[in-house]
């Protein structure tokens, strides 16, 4: 049996016990690749930030909870041998550089020091040691193929998913997603507005078929 690495859902960086840096992800579209790989057999090592959907309860999927940067990429580290790896997750991009072990009273104002998290992606597919088939994710608002071909470049993932909101929409914690996938020879697939299940079983069927 063939096993997949995904990473879903959001990190966070706390400031103090109670205050900490995240993002908007639910964790959905992460949740309906799980379900599309489980359609394809794969054994399923799952490394999830905050999840605002119930996971998928199965023998073929080990979930580790990683609710930072730091802790996601050591656990990446020691899963990498599968045969696909797709790295979903929102991770924080940056971590508070002074952690503060006591509530911050309130006050005028706060300056926070917030220093660069690594980056999962690049590190994973920057080493000798790495998954078979590599899938990185881009939310792009603007010049949106630009981007993401320059983060496929610079992460040296072998597909990049490409995410952009359409007119009105907000496409993070919602049933619906928006985008296509590129792969290293420059090639775009677009699949468009489609529901994240059928965006998920989009992207397995082209990244397996090829
Ligand atoms: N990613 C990661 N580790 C990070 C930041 C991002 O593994 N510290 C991964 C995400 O899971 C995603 C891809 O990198 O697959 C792109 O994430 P994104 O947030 O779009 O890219 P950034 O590198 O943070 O670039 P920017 O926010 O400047 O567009």
């Amino acid at each position: 049996m063939k096993t997949a690495l995904i990473t879903i859902g959001s990190t966070r960086e706390y400031i103090d016990p109670v205050r900490y840096i995240s993002n908007e992800s639910s964790g959905k579209q992460g949740i309906s690749l799980i379900k599309g790989l489980l359609k394809k057999n794969y054994k399923i090592i799952c490394l999830h930030g905050y999840l605002k959907v119930k996971p998928i309860i199965s023998r073929k999927i080990k979930y580790i909870f990683t609710p930072n940067a730091k802790s996601m990429l050591q656990e990446a580290k020691k899963n990498y041998k599968v045969d696909i790896a797709i790295f979903n997750a929102a991770v924080s991009d940056f971590y508070v550089k002074s952690f503060s072990k006591n509530k911050i009273k309130s006050k005028k104002g706060l300056t926070l020091q917030l220093i660069n998290n690594p980056d999962i992606l690049k590190s994973i597919c920057s080493s000798q040691k790495k998954p078979l088939i590599t899938v990185g994710f881009a939310y792009e608002t603007n010049n949106y193929l630009d981007n993401a071909k320059k983060k496929l470049e610079n992460k040296k993932c072998d597909f990049i998913v490409l995410n952009y909101p359409l007119k009105n929409d907000f496409i993070f914690n919602n049933n619906f997603n928006n985008g296509g996938i590129l792969d290293k020879q420059g090639n775009y697939y677009e699949i468009g507005n489609v529901s994240k299940t059928v965006f998920a079983n989009k992207i397995i069927k082209h990244i397996l078929e090829i």
